[in-house]
């Protein structure tokens, strides 16, 4: 197919020729459950061969796939159905060129006496994630950020709040009203207290000069957007599409994204939160919990069955652990259905945050 590239473009390439599996601008670390962050290299090494120009990363999660197709000059478009990682997406790959300044930064982490701050996460979340003064520092901040009026600034902010909300949770999440695994008077065999207990203010500067570093432009027009995968429209326009579900243990134990970070999606939807809150569960989660049919093992096969059908005209790239719901045979065969040539590749031993077993990385690729 031939393209016509602009300058910014034939200089990315220039470059990306120059730096082999490596990536120009790094990605700024993370502990979200299931990040491919890790293993990007290693997945460039498998795809770097085929023909494409444009890919839809349709479960961006924090963007690290994206953001490698990104440096490797890829026209992305980074999709994602909770609203907290579409933002993240906005700041790291549709966002070209804007980053966030030191005085922007002071203006975000310093309480202003003349605005009128609310108190919802202080009167809500006593006692259930962070501690008192901790909560009245997320209310002022949450509402400093909403007053910056560049939407890409903005998401850089969000970006530096919710990784320094995850690093400073126990497991990195906010499936228990679990406080007190941080605050109890213990010795521990687990765990980095250090972390929890670093002031919030510290976590978001350092998230936001990484957040900075990982900013650029590769010519193309990256776009980030949220859809449930089944949704996303006019697919016909992407060549590659890569597939990183959630993950379904051996036991059926599935990984539900919004119970895990309902305090994230909650933050960005400040005003409204109230009224979305399951006050019947003590670690407060918002609506729709529970309702993925990703997390769960009878809906799982149709659902994979329903997406390859849908991105069947573009070349399929699945990530997958070889213990997961459905088997990899499974996932082959159904594969198979729509695409002639699947090969899988197994990585290395890839050890997951919280699996106690070793379980092998797989890439499937459906041309
Ligand atoms: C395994 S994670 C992806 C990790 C990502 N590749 C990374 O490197 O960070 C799965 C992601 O799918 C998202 N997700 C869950 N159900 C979805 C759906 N129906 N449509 C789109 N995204 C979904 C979750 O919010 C989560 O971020």
């Amino acid at each position: 197919m031939a393209v016509n590239l602009t300058v910014e473009q034939l200089k990315m390439k220039e470059l990306i020729s120059k730096t082999d599996s490596q990536q120009l601008y790094p990605f700024p670390s993370t502990r979200f459950q299931g990040s491919k962050y890790k293993i990007t290299n290693w997945i460039w090494e498998n795809v770097k061969d085929l023909e494409f120009n444009t890919v839809l990363d349709a479960f961006g999660g924090t963007g690290s796939v994206s953001h490698l197709f990104k440096n490797k000059g890829k026209q992305v478009t980074y999709n994602d159905i909770l609203k907290f990682n579409f933002t993240i997406g906005k700041a790291l790959i549709e966002n070209n060129h804007e980053q966030l300044s030191k005085e922007e930064v002071d203006f975000i982490i310093t309480k202003h006496n003349q605005l009128n701050y609310p108190t919802f996460i202080q009167d809500t979340f006593h006692n259930v994630f962070y501690l008192d003064e901790e909560n009245q520092w997320l209310d002022y901040v949450v509402t400093n950020i909403k007053k910056l009026d560049n939407e890409y600034k903005q998401a850089i902010a969000w970006f530096a709040l919710f990784q320094a909300c995850i690093i400073k949770r126990p497991y990195n999440l906010f499936h228990r009203a679990n406080l007190y695994v941080r605050t109890a008077d213990v010795k521990r065999g687990f765990g980095n207290k250090t972390t929890w207990d670093k002031p919030f203010e510290e976590h978001f500067i350092n998230f936001v000069k990484e957040a900075n570093k990982a900013v650029f432009s590769n010519g193309t027009s990256c776009k980030s957007i949220s859809y449930n995968a089944l949704d996303v429209p006019n697919v016909e326009k992407y060549d590659l599409v890569y597939i990183d579900t959630p993950y379904i243990s051996a036991k059926g134990v599935g990984t539900d994204y919004l119970d895990f970070y309902h305090f994230l999606e909650g933050m960005l939807d400040y005003d409204q939160w109230k009224e979305r809150i399951l006050e019947k569960y003590k670690h407060l989660p918002i609506e729709g919990r529970g309702t993925n049919e990703w997390t769960k093992k009878n809906k799982i096969y149709n659902a994979f069955d329903e997406l390859f059908n849908k991105y069947s005209n573009s070349t399929l790239v699945v990530s997958y652990r070889s213990d997961g719901i459905p088997s990899e045979k499974e996932i082959i065969e159904l594969l198979k259905k729509y695409k002639n040539n699947v090969i899988e590749v197994h990585s290395k031993d890839y050890q997951y945050a919280l699996a106690h077993k070793k379980s092998s990385e797989i890439l499937f690729i459906a041309k």
